[in-house]
């Protein structure tokens, strides 16, 4: 690689400065001599270094701020520090570390990533995406902080998510960074404690209403239609009802989606496909009875629906293997007090305000609860479903861990070791009756970095629900026995990357299979895949 940038310019560039790892002729070419040490470093010892320094730090979110330090003046050696540990690097720069980072972000910021597009910017907001430096961006991911985690209205104080977002890209599929870019999208906010702190970093109103806030957004998708034609536009974080709202009206007009719909569904399909694999049985072997019928359940039932059909079943039969239960009891033909969205699910059925009798009668094979009702899947609940089902399947997965419906510990101790389990929280491993058992966490950095990774390679045209499902297909599938031994429903972390390789290019058979591609088929698309994948290695400057 040649460059014209040269001596403190250079160093200034995350991009392409390499630290301590010059060479004696880059030194000597790109007037670098005397502006760093006199050695010349391996990435191996720049490592050491680093590793060293943030085990030095006291808490997640200082090594947080060291991380983030790191990537403002070394990008290469911040993408080898998380993928040299995947397992443990992306709990620090994502979740869950990154909720407290969001709540102080005003306070911790150092220096500003991504781009800040407010509202006040109406009617130029092409001109403002110019001002970003690099012309080929493939993804953008975008907030208006609206609800970020489950922390609720954050306003500007959400824009690490779409950093760490990407980062999740590149360090779990190995996306180039230069074609990711972060975005928060200033429609004000509605929390005062954020309106009242003078180190505040968005907007100073409250927020607009829902007709005002969606033109704010088609002029922003319209500009990146115009200013980055192949990109793909990820929507993370906005409240349930815009997300939904804000999908519908972008899914068949635009390359977008939403994680939180999409990739959130996809990562529980790849549980539910991996725990029949486990059990030996098909999807459509299964019933399912879901505490929760929010938004988080009806994507995922939708989504459930949706594989059902590709295994052959009529989308009428589908939807009998699906039942859901809510705050109100069973959802069942009877009930008046039902969403449209929610009338698929309602079969004939006595009515019934008892989860425990419902299961009686339902017969599940897997329980999923996304009802954000700490303890909901009560030692009775456990136990019945243990008395129905050899291997019952238990997905516990509200989170912050204070809402998940039963801990890692209870399942495995209720069913006698029975359960498989998963959790939307990461659980610590249990000893049970003398075996360990490795609590599955229902991850979504196991599929949306794949499918960006399909579309990014193929520049697609659409994003899809049967990319997601073909995600999670490949997810499941990449499990192996032993990992079933142990409990596990999706392969571990330190294996992201290439787990993610491998599904990123059974999504992009997908998308050249649909007509979606806007590049040519290569023949051999595996190779296709992984000759896009990024590697954290210098450039030879010299
Ligand atoms: P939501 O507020 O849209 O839906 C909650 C549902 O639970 C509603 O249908 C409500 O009627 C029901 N509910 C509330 N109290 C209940 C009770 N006592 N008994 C029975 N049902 C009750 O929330 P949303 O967005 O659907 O999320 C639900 C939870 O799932 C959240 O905690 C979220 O963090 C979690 N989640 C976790 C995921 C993961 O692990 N990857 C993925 C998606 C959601």
């Amino acid at each position: 690689m040649t460059t014209r940038k040269h001596g403190i310019e250079l160093l200034r560039n995350p991009g392409l400065n390499k630290s301590t790892a010059f060479t004696p002729e880059e030194r000597e070419k790109l007037d670098l001599t005397g502006l760093v040490p006199n050695v010349t470093e391996s990435e191996d010892v720049q490592l050491q270094r680093v590793l060293m320094q943030l085990d030095n730090k006291a808490t997640d979110l200082d090594q947080y701020i060291y991380m983030a330090g790191l990537l403002d003046h070394d990008e290469t050696l911040f993408y080898r520090t998380v993928m040299s540990d995947p397992a443990r690097f992306l709990p620090i720069i994502y979740a869950p570390t990154i909720g407290e980072a969001c709540q102080k972000y005003g306070h911790i910021l150092r220096h500003p990533r991504g781009m800040y597009l407010s509202m006040e910017h109406k009617g130029h907001i092409a001109e403002v995406l110019r001002n970003w430096p690099e012309k080929d961006v493939r993804v953008i991911c975008v907030t208006d902080g609206g609800r970020i985690l489950g922390l609720g209205d954050l306003g500007a104080n959400g824009m690490p998510i779409p950093i760490g977002k990407l980062q999740l890209y590149t360090a779990a599929a190995g996306v180039p960074p230069q074609h990711l870019l972060p975005m928060y999208l200033d429609a004000g906010t509605d929390n005062e404690e954020l309106l009242d702190d003078p180190l505040y970093l968005g907007m100073r109103r409250k927020r607009p209403k829902a007709e005002e806030l969606y033109a704010f957004v088609d002029e922003f998708m319209e500009a990146v239609q115009e200013v980055f034609p192949n990109c793909c536009v990820h929507f993370e974080d906005w409240t349930g009802v815009d997300a939904v709202n804000l999908l519908e009206r972008y899914r068949d007009k635009y390359c977008a989606y939403n994680d939180d719909i999409q990739g959130t569904a996809g990562t529980t399909l790849a549980a539910m496909m991996s725990a029949a694999y486990m059990k030996g049985t098909q999807l459509s072997d299964e019933k399912y009875l879901f505490l929760g019928a929010g938004s988080a359940g009806i994507g995922l039932a939708d989504l459930l629906c949706a594989a059902l059909t590709q295994e052959g079943m009529s989308p009428e039969e589908a939807r009998s293997h699906i039942y859901m239960f809510d705050i109100n009891g069973l959802l069942e033909s009877s009930r008046t007090d039902l969403f449209d969205f929610q009338q698929p699910y309602a079969h004939d059925h006595e009515p019934t305000k008892d989860f425990t009798d419902a299961i009686e009668s339902i017969k599940p094979t897997t329980i999923i609860g996304v009802s954000t009702v700490g303890g909901a899947f009560d030692q009775d609940v456990i136990e019945t479903m243990s008395r129905i089902n050899e291997r019952p399947v238990i997905l516990a997965l509200s989170n912050p861990t204070e809402h998940a419906e039963c801990t890692a510990e209870q399942a495995y101790r209720w069913s006698k070791g029975q359960a498989i389990f998963a959790a939307g929280v990461q659980f610590d491993p249990v000893e049970y009756d003398g075996k360990t058992y490795r609590p599955s966490q229902a991850n979504n950095c196991y599929i949306f970095p794949a499918v960006g990774m399909a579309i990014v390679a193929t520049q697609a045209k659409r994003v899809t629900d049967e990319m997601f499902i073909e995600a999670a297909r490949g997810v499941a599938g990449q499990i192996k026995p032993e990992h079933h031994e142990e409990g596990l429903l999706y392969p571990p972390q330190s294996d992201i990357l290439e787990t993610e390789i491998r599904t990123a290019v059974r999504v992009a058979k997908l998308v050249f299979d649909s007509g979606l591609a806007r590049v040519e088929r290569p023949d051999d698309i595996e190779a296709f895949i992984r000759g896009h994948v990024y590697e954290p290695q210098y450039p030879d400057l010299a």
